[in-house]
């Protein structure tokens, strides 16, 4: 039996908070009464995404997050640790994607999403892991891809990127199990998010699962929190698509 109940007052930090997954993910967990930390590098994202947290009988705290920069991630850390005491779940949703053939891939782009995806899942790792440790429970949910477990042909760097989070997220696991705390890859296939839109041509997103779907099992994940330990988590739209 799920317990939706149990998340109210609990700590929960969510980087790329600002739209798709990590949005739909903050206003779910606002109706259930959690206590958020809000990051993205849009602060007025964020404001909006608060007042509407608070509205429903949530906390929500913006931070301005780079997840590239190692400074703004020890501070969102910091923040979420000085504001709540503890920290009960990081989420770390925030993530770019551009495609291109390996050898057209802009050398820029793929720097951008090793530094966005595997750098930024890294720090907030290393700098929430520490307090989780200390605390003796925690959960992380790293927001992975099925393309990181995947030879997706024009996808090369993204899948660079997240065969490299994947990697990091079972090395943790092995890490901190043994301390209470749980790391679980979360691999959704294709999500009908904000992460399309500059992709040129964008593809067919009718059949992609919307984002409210992608909520509900993160919140069923963090509800399950039952002893036992969650690892890895695929959730695919009903066509198998990518
Ligand atoms: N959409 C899909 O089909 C899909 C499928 C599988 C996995 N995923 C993964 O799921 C996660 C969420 O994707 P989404 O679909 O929600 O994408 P999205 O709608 O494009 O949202 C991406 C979020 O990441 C944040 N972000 C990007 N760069 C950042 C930075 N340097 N520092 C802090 N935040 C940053 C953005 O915030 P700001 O721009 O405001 O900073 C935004 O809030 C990503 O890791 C993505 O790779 C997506």
């Amino acid at each position: 039996m799920i317990q939706f109940g149990s998340l109210k007052g609990k700590t929960i930090a969510i980087t790329g908070a600002s739209r798709g997954i990590g949005r739909e993910t903050a206003d779910l967990l606002g109706t259930l009464g959690a206590n958020l930390i809000l990051g993205s590098r849009n602060e007025i994202g964020l404001a909006k995404l608060a007042t509407r947290v608070e509205a429903v009988g949530g906390r929500a705290l913006p931070v301005y997050l780079d997840v590239t920069d190692e400074g703004s991630v020890r501070n969102f850390a910091d923040v979420a640790i000085n504001e709540f005491g503890t920290v009960d779940v990081l989420i770390n949703s925030a993530g770019i994607g551009t495609f291109a053939s390996l050898l057209d891939l802009p050398t820029a782009d793929f720097d951008e999403m090793i530094s966005v995806n595997l750098k930024g899942t890294f720090l907030a790792c290393k700098y929430f892991g520490p307090q989780m440790v200390q605390q003796g429970h925690g959960q992380i949910l790293n927001i992975v891809s099925i393309a990181g477990t995947v030879a997706l042909p024009g996808g090369g760097g993204y899948s660079a990127s997240k065969f490299g989070v994947l990697g990091l997220t079972r090395v943790l696991q092995q890490e901190l199990r043994s301390e209470g705390v749980q790391v679980t890859a979360v691999l959704p296939g294709a999500v009908n998010s904000s992460f399309w839109d500059g992709i040129d041509p964008k593809p067919d997103v009718s059949s992609m699962m919307p984002t409210s779907t992608l909520a509900r099992h993160i919140v069923y994940l963090l509800s399950a929190h039952d002893g036992t330990f969650i690892d890895e988590i695929t959730i695919m739209p009903p066509l198998g698509i990518l």
